[in-house]
């Protein structure tokens, strides 16, 4: 029987992955260093076997990919105002990390490694939606990093004919995202603030909008491309979103109606490295794997506040 191996086990992303892996009966092993992952997320994963371990360390990554068929690179220090604080250290785990799992996934003859990308490589050029054919431009370390990775993949694939897919997530959201962190994504953050009452912030003016995906379209997309054709996924790279953008001001008036918090945001100074608009191109992504969103956002959100409201 296969082993699927998923890194960032413990984190957001990674856990919702695994939980449908274990949910098909499959054999999950995960790995996770904590930075950004919590124990708590792993409840629930108890047929995982779970490594405690830190991919810089290239004889972890060794043990991890030991018998392993494919894998899905889910852990990073995912966030932009983070590697704008520490640009060193989100570069060791999301590029270093990175290139010690090839090595290791490659030497343990791993077939095929999933890889999450992100929207941010795109950078803050105005042309919407962002297909994959634009010249990435990333404004933070945190996309220069993730843009790494993803040329890492590509290399792989080209030199060792390694099976990697590349998915460019936007803005993921859903159960399990940690809200306790500033580095925390915009949605984890509002849901947890109006539903305990506090009052969010919006840094810049809310105009800003993004293609926030919800977590079950990154968790198909990912069964999708782990079972697709090598032929057609192998060495490929692909938007993952829901084609759709919202802006900050519009999904507060949502969340209000959801949570029933009645006060305003407070609006402070834009966030340094910040882009303004997402929206992705998702044709490529449908092409190749089959892809639809098959829960759009507003549905999401509702998931995700009640999720929230379930846990305090
Ligand atoms: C970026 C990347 C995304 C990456 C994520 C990791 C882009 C388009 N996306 O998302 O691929 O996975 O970082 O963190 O670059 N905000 C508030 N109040 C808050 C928190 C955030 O107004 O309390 C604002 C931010 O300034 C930003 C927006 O909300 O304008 C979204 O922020 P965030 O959720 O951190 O994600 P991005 O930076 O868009």
């Amino acid at each position: 029987m296969a082993i699927y191996l998923v890194t960032g086990a413990a984190g957001f992303i990674g856990r919702s992955i695994a939980a449908a892996l274990l949910a098909r009966g499959e054999k999950v092993r995960g790995i996770d260093n904590f930075i950004a992952g919590k124990r708590s997320n792993l409840d629930g994963l108890e047929a995982m076997e779970f490594i405690e371990g830190d991919l810089t360390d290239p004889s972890t990554c060794a043990k991890a990919c030991e018998g392993v068929e494919i894998v899905f690179h889910e852990a990073a220090l995912a966030s932009v105002p983070r590697s704008v604080a520490d640009p060193v250290t989100t570069n060791r785990h999301c590029v270093d990390a990175t290139l010690n799992l090839l090595v290791a996934a490659r030497a343990a003859g791993v077939r095929r490694v999933l890889y999450a990308g992100s929207s941010s490589v795109y950078g803050d050029s105005p042309t919407l939606p962002k297909h994959e054919e634009m010249i990435p431009a990333p404004i933070s370390p945190y996309a220069v990093a993730k843009l790494a990775g993803e040329q890492y993949m590509r290399a792989f694939y080209r030199v060792y004919g390694l099976e990697t897919v590349v998915l460019r997530y936007f803005n993921v959201f859903g159960p399990y995202q940690d809200p306790t962190s500033h580095y925390s994504g915009v949605l984890a953050i509002f849901c947890r603030k109006m539903l305990a009452g506090e009052q969010p912030s919006i840094y810049g003016d809310g105009e800003q909008s993004r293609d926030f995906t919800y977590i079950d379209n990154v968790v198909h997309a990912n069964l999708l491309a782990a079972a697709a054709p090598a032929e057609v996924v192998a060495g490929q790279m692909m938007n993952l979103a829901t084609g759709t953008r919202i802006t900050l001001n519009d999904t507060f008036a949502i969340l209000q109606d959801l949570t029933g918090y009645s006060g305003k945001p407070a609006y402070q100074e834009a966030r340094s490295g910040d882009i303004r608009d997402s929206l992705a191109d998702i044709r490529l992504a449908e092409k190749l794997l089959g892809y639809k969103a098959v829960v759009d956002f507003r549905e999401g959100l509702s998931r995700t506040v009640e999720w929230y409201r379930s846990i305090v």
